[in-house]
């Protein structure tokens, strides 16, 4: 499993990307948002930075598949790493089936059930968003969906990604890893906590204890 970064915050994908841990970046309407920046300004930013996917979402008001393909344009112009976050409705359906006639890639956001992740896929989306920590906010264990989604895929030999969105912990980590997730989009913060361990901490602890017993500082 490929780990993504879910935010819209510079600073953040500088310190992951120094890390070498992420190979992309996922953002939405809400985290573009909370930065306070202009969308183009900030994707702009985020592909000079990152040589990966990065995901950019139509505007949250536009819902007509006609509006989503001429911003699906104009978001894929902006960098050749550009990936255009589509919603999962039926004109969002339309959408990605045009957009990947014209070699467009897409990624079908806001799935929560095994059956719109088989309909994006058909559309033509090259990844699909299934949202696992909002399943688990309404007491659904959001990682049966992304087992549901990776058996689906391997049983109709479907080769879109299923990115595991919504994560929220390292345990939620683990859990799509298991699933079959081909990348987690996880926050900056969720990378730092899978980094700890407190034996970790004691064990470096230990080392520098006995190495400045003999050797001094
Ligand atoms: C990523 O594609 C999603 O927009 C994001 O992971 C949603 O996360 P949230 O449910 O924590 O807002």
């Amino acid at each position: 499993m490929k780990f993504f970064l879910d935010t819209a915050k510079v600073e953040d994908i500088k310190k992951a990307n120094e890390m070498g841990v992420i190979c992309g970046v996922t953002t939405n309407p809400s985290l573009i948002a909370k930065e306070g920046r202009q969308f183009e300004e900030v994707i702009k930013e985020i592909t000079s930075i990152v040589d990966g996917p990065i995901s950019g979402e139509v505007k949250a008001t536009t819902v007509d598949a006609e509006g989503m393909i001429k911003e699906g344009r104009e978001i894929a112009a902006i960098h050749p790493n550009m990936i255009v976050k589509i919603p999962m409705t039926v004109e969002g359906l339309k959408a990605v089936k045009v957009l990947a006639a014209e070699g467009i890639k897409t990624n079908v956001t806001l799935i929560f059930t095994a059956n719109q992740a088989l309909l994006a896929a058909r559309a033509g989306a090259t990844y699909v968003s299934p949202f696992l920590g909002r399943l688990d906010d309404i007491g659904v264990r959001g990682v049966d969906l992304i087992s549901d989604i990776a058996n689906i895929f391997s049983v109709s030999g479907i080769e879109s990604e299923i990115i595991a969105a919504s994560v929220r912990n390292p345990i939620h980590v683990m859990d799509c890893a298991l699933a079959g997730a081909d990348i987690a989009t996880v926050p900056y913060d969720v990378i730092v906590q899978m980094t700890k361990h407190p034996l970790t901490d004691s064990g470096i602890k230990k080392f520098q204890e006995d190495y400045k017993a003999v050797f001094g500082e």
